[in-house]
């Protein structure tokens, strides 16, 4: 028997790009995602310079929710969903990102998803920024290097914290935005931040600054989202794992440590409403010259978070190499080796159930804050046969981490208010663009051809969830 807190979010999460389609519906513009090409296990996705003709571009269907969001949520519901997780696609809103006024037809759909929901006790959870942002932010000015971008941000927020205030009460951010920590990864950069890092820029320096003009639009969207309604539980939100040393030598355990360290300093600023002093310094050594005002620091000092959302998916191990920088910095992946005491899903991401738990124990230990699971799942190929998806490896991933959970609340003490496993609705992959990388408990008919009905199934996942949230955890 497991116990959790009366009121747990259990859900379901997903973002617009990934799932709604509708690429051009009702005057939305290109966003970031819909300039990336699938790609699958071996093939990186690439950017392409616009939109090209003969590309495959599998967010711009997705899997049709803008078209099929009735339906969709009356199957959520059946699922037993308490809340469900998405994402504003910005460019519904402003579809280049700089314009004066909103897309009326943009709020709309979002006023009727969320109409949809409540009317059948969902909660919304809303994510602001998921690696979608206008296309025309990047190609005009240069993504989130320019400063300018916090205006359009906090625009954007302002607005949709105000047509929503009576409708959301849980909000993220931006969604994993220490991804861009591991920098040398060209797509981290892009969908976190629209950058396409130039042959005379220095990659470290431009992901700081970048990252520093989102921590302030972060704090200023906080603030102005509490003056519009001060129940607004407005959340950070960072992909987190822990990084084991992959030995008892110190070196690897300052090695693990500042890989930590390089990958929650956001969730620091974002908590603590400053940065940590490793990091301080770390820019006064690399002589980075950062633009970070005096007025930053103080907007980032007021506009700390109410929770700390996160996604969990693996662990990992860091080893340090023979010559070591004197900082311990990780500037690539040479670093990071596999877990031989872990299974590995097929894109080899280590499953790692106990790891969640030390987290969450990590995390309550340095933020004291309220923790939620905003993602979590397996990525899998799956089999249907007869109309029947038979899932139990999903189930047992799940089951596993929920576990995990259990002993983090009732013997650790951890304040976890919720969980809502990632693509609980097939969707397209944002590390591949792949289709046939499923992680829902609902199946949808399209491979990774584009090709499918579209047609949605339960998987034995449909009915276990559903199980687990009837018996609030208690029935695994
Ligand atoms: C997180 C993202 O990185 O993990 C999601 O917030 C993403 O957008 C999820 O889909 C799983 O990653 P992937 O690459 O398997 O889709």
């Amino acid at each position: 028997m497991s116990t959790f807190p009366k009121d747990f979010l259990w859900g379901g999460a997903v973002a617009a790009h990934q799932f709604e389609g509708g690429w051009q519906a009702d005057g939305k513009g290109v966003s970031i995602a819909d300039v990336m090409t699938a790609g699958d296990n071996q093939t990186k996705r690439r950017i392409t310079d616009g939109i090209l003709p003969d590309e495959n571009y599998p967010n711009h269907e997705a899997i049709d929710f803008y078209h099929h969001y009735k339906e969709d949520v009356a199957l959520f519901a059946e699922l037993g969903l308490k809340a469900f997780r998405t994402s504003i696609a910005w460019t519904r809103i402003f579809p280049n990102g700089d314009e004066d006024e909103p897309n009326e037809a943009g709020l709309q759909f979002y006023d009727d998803l969320f109409d949809e929901l409540l009317s059948k006790g969902i909660e919304p959870v809303i994510t602001l920024s998921h690696f979608e942002m206008p296309y025309h932010l990047v190609t005009e000015y240069g993504g989130w290097r320019n400063r300018k971008m916090i205006d359009f941000f906090t625009k954007f927020a302002s607005v949709v914290f105000q047509r929503y205030r009576n409708k959301v009460k849980y909000w993220m951010t931006f969604n994993e935005i220490n991804n861009q920590s591991a920098m040398m990864n060209e797509w981290s950069l892009f969908t976190n931040s629209g950058i396409v890092v130039k042959p005379d820029e220095d990659v470290e320096r431009v992901m700081y600054q970048a990252s520093h003009y989102e921590v302030v639009a972060s704090a200023l969207a906080v603030q102005i989202g509490h003056d519009i309604n001060p129940n607004f539980q407005i959340g950070a939100m960072l992909a987190l794992g822990p990084a084991y040393p992959a030995s008892p030598d110190p070196k690897d355990i300052m090695k693990a440590e500042r890989a930590m360290q390089v990958n929650t300093w956001y969730a620091d600023v974002q908590i603590k409403g400053r940065y940590p002093a490793w990091l301080r310094q770390y820019f006064k050594q690399r002589q980075f010259d950062l633009d970070i005002t005096l007025t930053d620091l103080d907007v980032l000092q007021a506009g700390t978070v109410d929770y700390l959302g996160f996604s969990y998916y693996a662990s990992h191990v860091v080893q340090a190499v023979a010559d070591e920088r004197v900082d311990f910095t990780t500037r690539d992946e040479k670093t990071e080796i596999p877990n031989p005491t872990l299974a590995a899903s097929d894109w080899g991401w280590m499953i790692d159930p106990i790891g969640l738990r030390y987290m969450l124990n990590w995390l309550t230990d340095r933020y004291e804050l309220p923790l939620f699971i905003v993602e979590n799942g397996l990525g899998a190929f799956d089999k249907v046969e007869d109309g029947q998806i038979h899932d139990d490896y999903r189930i047992d991933y799940l089951r596993q981490h929920i576990e995990q959970m259990a002993l983090a609340i009732n013997v650790d003490g951890v304040n976890l208010i919720g969980y809502t496993p990632w693509g609980f609705i097939d969707l397209v992959s944002a590390g591949t663009g792949q289709m046939d990388k499923r992680y829902g408990m609902i199946y949808v008919d399209k491979n990774d051809a584009g090709e499918g009905s579209l047609k949605r199934l339960k998987k034995d996942s449909f009915a276990w969830f559903n199980q687990v949230i009837t018996t609030n955890g208690d029935n695994l």
